[in-house]
């Protein structure tokens, strides 16, 4: 139940630690944006060790389906709408120069790495899409309205942005882990000021960068209150047509598709993590449809941290909390978010300002409408009787009939049946797991 991206790349292996140490910044967590901070720290010659509880790219990094794009979904006009213009400015360079960042270092790296063009589509609403053109003028960039797409069902219109990006994530991140400094199977349980405490030793850091996809720090920072997960599904068809780009439908739980090699990925079925949605059903029916001849090769699932107003957090991890660093919130668009983290806080661990940094900073307003259902959310699962209970902040968890797991509708912890971690914020498993 993974996406193709393991079975067709080796990634190296790395030791676990077996002593104290010391070193400048402490990286948590070996996700893309973790190895990303690593490889950028590394080529500015500054000390640095990066800890995976797990092996690296093992959580959701392998089942992305490797898009690389400044264009996510309609948010410049939403950003504008909320930030004003010149953040939405800075938010769009930043992942510009990611897109540029992944061009230069794939140029490289054989990591099937193809430029295509990156399409946003509504089924019904062609003034969303005409909004988001003309917030793309105010911003500077031309972007062009177009009415069909190579899909099987019409479109009310769509934006397309040329010239973005798809890669192997894993054969990418194979190669640029190389050399780097990671403990692997090494998992940090909690923090004293900016000593990490693991099982097999302590790391002292100067400054720690927390890349666990959720931060794992409850106490600091509120990401409870302002970070939730959305899990969405994904199948691979062989037989079925070359659609020559990249499109993902605005509405949340719409569709997504995009190529590699032989293969048609086809995204969507998704839904709150601990909530129902369409799941692998919803895109089985579609393929039904649509594609009579395909035949399906791989079928996965994803989980993305959502924030209350689109946008990531990615900076200083709250204001009691000095040295330490948070990247997450990627919403749907991990590889540049990844790259945009990387690029912001090695600047900040070297004291540098970084121009795009304003408008990913962790401490912006949480008063959007999106708190209201994310207070709800946690009370009425707080109280919602049930013998199994989340070990992160005690919700009801609900069981996931499509995936076999125990979910949690709070913050989007997830257990297997036998109640083993599988994603965090939590840090343990149920009652008499590890
Ligand atoms: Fe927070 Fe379950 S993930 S209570």
């Amino acid at each position: 139940m993974n996406a193709p991206w393991e079975q067709t790349a080796n990634q190296p292996n790395f030791e676990s630690l077996n002593k104290d140490l010391k070193t400048d910044v402490l990286i948590i967590g070996g996700g893309m944006t973790g190895i990303l901070c690593a490889h950028m720290l590394h080529q500015l010659g500054i000390d640095y060790v990066l800890c995976e509880a797990d092996t690296i790219c093992s959580g959701i990094t392998k089942n992305t389906t490797a898009k690389i794009t400044s264009q996510h979904g309609l948010i410049y006009e939403k950003l504008i709408r909320q930030f004003g213009v010149a953040k939405a400015k800075q938010y769009l360079d930043a992942n510009e120069n990611a897109l540029k960042k992944y061009r230069e270092l794939c140029r490289k790296i054989d990591c099937d790495f193809e430029e295509k063009d990156a399409y946003v589509y509504s089924l019904n609403h062609r003034r969303k899409i005409e909004n988001e053109i003309t917030a793309l003028e105010r911003l500077g960039i031309h972007a062009e309205f177009v009415r069909t797409l190579p899909l099987p069902f019409s479109v009310a219109g769509a934006v397309r942005f040329k010239n973005q990006a798809q890669f192997h994530p894993l054969k990418f991140v194979a190669e640029i882990s190389k050399g780097l400094h990671v403990y692997e199977h090494t998992r940090v349980q909690t923090l004293v000021g900016t000593k990490a405490i693991t099982s097999q030793g302590t790391i002292q850091a100067k400054k720690i960068l927390v890349t666990t996809h959720f931060p794992f720090i409850n106490k600091h920072g509120f990401y409870f209150l302002k970070v939730y997960q959305h899990r969405s599904y994904a199948i691979a068809l062989e037989n079925a047509p070359n659609v020559h780009g990249m499109y993902v439908d605005e509405a949340p739980t719409g569709m997504s598709f995009r190529n590699y090699e032989n293969l048609l990925f086809i995204g969507g079925g998704g839904h709150r993590t601990g909530k129902k949605g369409g799941a692998w059903q919803e895109l089985r029916d579609f393929a039904k449809r649509h594609y009579p001849n395909a035949v399906e090769k791989y079928h996965w699932a994803a989980q993305d941290c959502m924030t209350l107003d689109g946008a990531p957090y990615i900076g200083a991890y709250s204001a009691g909390t000095n040295d330490i660093y948070v990247a997450t919130g990627f919403q749907k668009w991990g590889m540049t978010s990844s790259m945009v983290s990387a690029m912001i806080l090695s600047d900040m661990v070297q004291g540098k300002e970084n121009p795009y940094a304003q408008v990913f900073s962790p401490g912006r307003t949480i008063l959007r409408p999106q708190l209201a259902v994310q207070v709800l959310e946690s009370a009425f699962n707080l109280l919602t009787p049930s013998t199994k209970r989340c070990p992160h902040l005690g919700c009801a968890l609900k069981w996931n009939p499509d995936e076999h797991t125990w979910d949690c509708p709070c913050h989007g912890s997830r257990f297997t049946k036998e109640g083993t971690l599988i994603d965090n914020p939590a840090t343990k498993g149920l009652k008499t797991h590890p």
